[in-house]
């Protein structure tokens, strides 16, 4: 990998190739979460949706049989692949491109040439909103109609997903790169993570406004908690079907079999498995009181989802926590919880329509007291998934 500096890199950007020339242009979107958070990976519900925000990938292909050049303007980084030799890298984003490549040569042996590849984005990092499922997704997406593979919508989610859990290193759940994909302008998706049957929802929360606050904090034990919590309901739902049991997803269970083996386990495995339990219920619970458009309901359901993931599940942080706390005290928040993985990241936030500026100054001054951290609100609409922007190539 090279850095260019800055003077370089304008050159490097406009002398690769332009929009014009491009083959294909493809937008990317992120995702946000409403609720049903670690759920994904334990076969619940969850409700996410894409956004407005986007990362844009232009792919052109350049006449060799096996080189490609890959540049991403975020990064402000190049480098050249050969698609003869893909093993992963110790660069972090260059497996996002690595991995991708690599599970599709598993679906479609033999079926990629070269080209070159130019990644701009608009989707902040370590913000919780997914940038690397948007990544992965835009850039198979890309590849498909570039190469016209016809990997079908599952296809592109897996081979996304497997990129991250091999190449990137996160045991990641399916729900960002299914939402990345599935996105649809204004309807949330009422996912089940075990038989990816879903159904869009209407994103209406009138009076309420969407706002994401940023709290630009990312703590490095995210990766490594998030395998282990993984691994921890694993061993939850093993014991309980060592006895007897069937049960094909830890979110499947019973509260009431759940407690039956209570004292089979360990507080913190029965902590994560009952929060796990809750979640999806209340996943189930919000989609009902959204339909009804019973928003008060709604936003306690989030409320409840944040105790349960800093009590039970521990996957919080002290910034997270200060400003679900401050939201409870101003009532034109009706609901607020981390999204995401967590240990940093956003907050996802109802308020109400009129107070969303005052608001936003209010918990950016205090947080900023409180930390002296400046709080970034990212204000964002439900939108459509992966979406081809220009085609120029002859099939
Ligand atoms: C990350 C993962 C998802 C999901 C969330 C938590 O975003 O990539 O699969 O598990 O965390 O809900």
């Amino acid at each position: 990998m090279r850095i260019l500096p800055q003077n370089e890199k304008l050159r490097a950007y406009n002398e690769f190739f332009t929009p014009e020339e491009s083959d294909i242009i493809i937008e990317a979107p992120g995702r946000i979460n409403l609720i049903g958070e670690h759920i994904d990976y334990n076969g619940g519900h969850v409700l996410p949706a894409a956004i407005n925000r986007k990362i844009t990938i232009r792919l052109k292909k350049n006449g060799h049989e096996n080189i490609c050049t890959i540049f991403s303007s975020s990064y402000n980084c190049k480098f050249d692949l050969d698609l003869h030799n893909i093993k992963k890298s110790n660069v972090l984003w260059e497996n996002y491109i690595l991995g991708v490549i690599h599970f599709i040569h598993l679906l479609k042996p033999n079926s990629l040439l070269g080209f070159d590849c130019i990644i701009d984005s608009d989707l902040p990092m370590g913000a919780g909103i997914s940038s690397s499922a948007a990544f992965e997704c835009g850039f198979a997406a890309g590849l498909n109609n570039l190469f016209n593979l016809e990997l079908t919508d599952i296809e592109i989610i897996t081979v996304s997903q497997s990129a991250e859990q091999t190449f990137v290193g996160t045991n990641c759940g399916i729900m960002d790169q299914f939402s990345v994909v599935k996105g649809r302008k204004n309807k949330l998706i009422f996912l089940n993570c075990n038989t990816l049957d879903f159904k869009y929802i209407n994103a209406d929360f009138d009076p309420y406004n969407i706002i994401l606050l940023n709290t630009n904090v990312s703590h490095t034990l995210s990766e490594s908690e998030y395998n282990t919590r993984r691994d921890e309901c694993k061993i939850v739902l093993d014991l309980i079907n060592k006895n007897g049991n069937q049960f094909e997803c830890l979110a499947d269970v019973p509260k009431q079999i759940l407690m039956l083996y209570k004292n089979s386990m360990s507080k913190k495995e029965y902590d994560r498995a009952l929060y796990v339990v809750q979640e999806n219920n209340r996943v189930i619970k919000a989609t009902q009181a959204l339909e009804n458009n019973n928003m008060e309901a709604f936003g306690k359901l989030l409320y409840q989802s944040h105790l349960g993931l800093k009590n039970l599940y521990e996957v919080s942080c002290v910034e997270l926590d200060f400003l679900v706390d401050y939201s409870t005290k101003h009532k034109e928040v009706i609901g607020s919880r981390m999204m995401g993985g967590g240990f940093g990241g956003s907050t996802v936030n109802l308020i109400h329509k009129d107070y969303v500026n005052s608001y936003i100054e209010n918990v950016s001054k205090a947080y900023k007291e409180e930390f002296s951290i400046s709080l970034t609100p990212i204000i964002v609409s439900v939108d459509n998934g992966v979406a081809i922007k220009k085609h120029n190539i002859q099939q």
